[in-house]
């Protein structure tokens, strides 16, 4: 009888497995590995129209770049008319797509391309034209009808919609689920922490940054917001470990071809850093350039077989910084093959080596090394590499190792470092924080790394910072309430003005628990104790400009 209750019992478990996974998940299907195409914003902004974007599609074909693995042509902000039709359903601006968005989108797709649009989750995008809120389920149904296989969703004004970003994009995911047709969800939020609140639940990839500037500095920040410190806890060192098959961290489209305000005989240079960060950090790869005018130089880079295998690669690691020092780093992707690549890229004005040894990357002894610029072997190599006499913004892109057993990745943080996960009292300085804007806060200190003081007293633990300063921690529900004492630090300017508020989620759900007011210098430090039952991600935001801030004792109770 047991037994025969066991076994009904795991009949029943291994259907409801392959019930679910099949019925309930695209993702795996969708964007196993980064997705590569073409997006019109980064080359004409608002100036696009159909015959324009035919040409696009014709030279995504001639030069390559679809047979180099670029299938989707993405139709940026701005190709909507101003209003919706009398059945309420979006149509393309009658001037400038007078074929309509049907035949656009059969245009790209007898290209041997896939067809991806934009839209806004609020009520306009971020041109001022009508959004999809209240309309996300007609939406997503006329871009299936259209034959839409990539919906880029921005986020412009939507704090505005009274909704969690997690609920926003929720809500989007099941109007494209009830569609039937497959269509990679690209989450644009300009980096307000998808990856904490979820955004892998609902999308295949989520921007980590703010919009992307055709020169250096834009692209190294970009960067840096996937790769390094730029947006997360250095303990992190970058987002790698939130990405994977089927969800990727997006810092934006491709500049490469683009690039400004950088001397001529540095361009090759920046455009093969853009693209080689872009290839290790398994960025998707949206082209941004004219491909009606690329010169042979850029498209070498754009096409360039051996970097694309490594941001294609099917393992899905994102690579991660193994060397950083006074802007020459190095960064390392282990392979489903059991090689790695390397990327060593100095973006200072001095040359310099740039070694790694292989102990680092987890290899020793003698190993082969091949250039995957120059597409050589360049022999077998003991102990480490140097990327020797590196110029401003060179890098070199390598693969080390022999094929075999896949290499172990780096440690990933574990989940109770970053998430609240005790009962009783947890002081949010003993958890990383997941996610930060503007200046990095300071843990059990001052943000100028002295004791708080707070009423006259000093406390041991709490968190300083300097305003602006937002940042989020992951309370994942386990948490019932929010307690701190607030108070400007003296050292701040004696005019400013300080503003401590408490979030529940991001920027745009804009759902504000807590809110000090406007303070100053002589202000009593105010106590705070707060619910936050049910809180995934808890937002500090400390405003003032120049001022000085500290949570004392921030801390959150466990259920
Ligand atoms: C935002 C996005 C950009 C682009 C524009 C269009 O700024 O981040 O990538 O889509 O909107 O208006």
């Amino acid at each position: 009888m047991n037994r025969l209750y066991v076994l009904c019992f795991c009949v029943v478990v291994v259907l409801r497995t392959c019930f679910s996974t099949s019925m309930a998940d695209d993702k795996p299907m969708l964007a196993g590995t980064p997705p590569m195409g073409w997006n019109s914003w980064n080359a004409f902004e608002k100036d696009i129209d159909e015959k324009k974007l035919r040409e696009i599609a014709d030279a995504m074909v001639t030069s390559g770049m679809r047979d180099a693995g670029y299938e989707y042509l993405v139709i940026d902000d701005a190709w909507m008319a101003p209003k919706r039709d009398s059945k309420g359903r979006l149509v393309g601006d009658p001037k400038r797509f007078p074929s309509g968005m049907k035949a656009m989108g059969d245009y790209i797709h007898s290209k041997g391309l896939k067809f991806g649009i934009y839209e806004d989750r609020a009520d306009l995008t971020c041109q001022g034209l009508p959004g999809s809120l209240d309309h996300e389920e007609l939406d997503m149904a006329t871009f299936a009808e259209w034959g839409v296989d990539y919906i880029k969703l921005d986020s412009c004004h939507a704090e505005r919609n009274g909704r969690m970003s997690s609920v926003d994009y929720a809500i989007f995911r099941k109007a494209i689920q009830a569609t039937g047709r497959p269509m990679v969800l690209s989450i644009s939020d300009f980096g307000n922490a998808a990856w904490a609140w979820g955004g892998k639940k609902y999308a295949q990839l989520w921007r980590t940054s703010n919009d992307i500037y055709p020169w250096m500095d834009s692209i190294y920040y970009c960067a840096q917001t996937s790769g390094g410190d730029q947006k997360s806890h250095p303990a992190f060192n970058g987002l790698w470990q939130f990405a994977g098959p089927g969800h990727w961290n997006d810092p934006d489209m491709l500049h490469v071809g683009n690039l400004k305000h950088i001397p001529d005989d540095r361009k090759e240079a920046g455009n093969q850093a853009h693209f080689g960060l872009w290839c290790i950090l398994a960025a998707p790869l949206m082209a941004g350039n004219d491909l009606r005018s690329m010169n042979a130089s850029v498209k070498s880079v754009l096409t360039a077989p051996e970097l694309i295998a490594v941001n294609q690669d099917p393992r899905g690691i994102q690579g991660y910084k193994v060397f950083s020092k006074d802007g020459r780093e190095v960064y390392c992707k282990p392979l489903a093959d059991g090689t790695a690549a390397l990327l060593f890229l100095n973006k200072r004005r001095e040359s310099a080596d740039i070694s790694v040894s292989w102990k680092t990357i987890g290899l020793s002894g003698k190993q082969p090394v091949r250039d995957l610029w120059a597409r050589r072997d360049l022999g077998t190599i003991d102990g480490g590499f140097t990327a020797k006499d590196l110029g401003w913004h060179e890098s070199l892109m390598v693969k080390v190792g022999k094929k075999g057993k896949p290499l172990p990745t780096a440690a990933p943080v574990p989940l109770e470092k970053y998430t609240v996960t005790r009962t009783g009292v947890t002081y949010l300085s003993d958890l990383y924080y997941i996610w930060k804007a503007h200046h990095a806060p300071v843990y059990d200190a001052t943000f100028a790394n002295k004791p708080i003081v707070i009423n006259k007293e000093t406390v041991t633990k709490g968190i300083g910072c300097k305003g602006k300063s937002a940042f989020m921690f992951m309370a994942g529900g386990k948490a019932k309430r929010f307690r701190a004492r607030v108070q400007m630090n003296p050292s701040s300017p004696a005019s400013s003005e300080g503003r401590f508020k408490v979030y529940n989620e991001d920027f745009f759900a804009n759902k504000v628990l807590w809110d000090s007011k406007k303070m100053t210098r002589d202000s009593n430090a105010l106590d705070i104790d707060v619910d936050i039952s049910g809180v995934q991600c808890l937002m500090l935001v400390f405003e003032g400009k120049d001022a000085f801030g500290n949570w004392a004792e921030a801390r959150v109770i466990g259920k």
